[in-house]
């Protein structure tokens, strides 16, 4: 069995709300911190997963994991009809809702809490579901693809970002001290949460990557299944079909 790694290691609550925490914690400075250690690449990734999305015209979205909107926001570029950006955290999704009325969007962007793994929605709904680095936070990854499979309407589409772990010298080196020294630092010295920062390379090293994920994504019906590593593999964008 994969090893489970949580936020504060606290073996008394589970990786759900230790996770639901520290977005709470981290929700003020996530957008700057986010950008900063990313360098702003993080939003080419996001344009690439919508553009993979638009060839079906998605007029129904679900932005999963949606935290502060980002990706929510970058899908209303496809003129949908309605984009709802669900999120575990109450504190990330006010900083999106900001970002919807400063768009004045808020009559198609609108936020609502969601666990990825009990949907609050009716089966076959969305036309396309995106996923910005949230899988790796899912307390049970199959139950939420499931869920994302059921919600989802047959012909509809998924975009799945997530970090990942470059293979190759010398970014897998360069990957290893930037993600296990400089950003645990940079993290401690911005957010209000200093395992936050930790817990992200902790997760990413346990999480499943490119074929194991596709392989997960198969198993839970999705077809169509194709994995493209971004900039030297630090991003991992999967996408399938129903
Ligand atoms: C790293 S943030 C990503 C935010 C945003 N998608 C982006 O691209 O920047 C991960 C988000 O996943 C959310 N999350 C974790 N587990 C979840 C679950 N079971 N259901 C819904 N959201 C969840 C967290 O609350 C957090 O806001």
């Amino acid at each position: 069995m994969a090893k489970v790694v949580t936020p504060y290691q606290d073996q008394d609550r589970s990786k759900k709300q230790q996770v639901e925490q520290m977005f709470d914690n981290i929700a003020p400075t996530y957008d700057f911190l986010n950008h900063f250690l990313s360098a702003g690449i993080d939003r080419t990734w996001r344009r690439k997963a919508v553009d993979s999305i638009a060839t079906i015209q998605p007029k129904v979205i679900l932005d999963l994991a949606t935290g502060t909107g980002d990706f929510a926001v970058e899908a209303l570029r496809l003129k949908p009809t309605q984009v709802i950006g669900g999120d575990i955290s109450d504190l990330m999704m006010a900083v999106g809702r900001e970002k919807a009325k400063k768009l004045n969007a808020a009559d198609v962007l609108s936020f609502q809490r969601v666990d990825s793994e009990n949907m609050p929605f009716e089966d076959n709904k969305f036309d396309a579901i995106t996923v910005g680095f949230g899988v790796r936070n899912f307390e049970n990854l199959e139950t939420g693809l499931r869920e994302m499979h059921r919600v989802l309407r047959p012909g509809g589409r998924v975009a799945i970002l997530e970090v990942s772990q470059p293979k190759t010298f010398p970014m897998k080196q360069l990957y290893y001290i930037y993600f296990h020294f400089i950003l645990p630092m940079v993290g401690r010295l911005f957010s209000k949460d200093i395992r936050a920062y930790t817990y992200l390379p902790e997760s990413v090293s346990v999480f499943p990557e490119g074929s194991d994920f596709v392989a997960i994504l198969n198993k839970v019906g999705f077809r169509s299944v194709q994995f493209r590593p971004l900039t030297f593999g630090i991003c991992a964008f999967y996408t399938c079909e129903k």
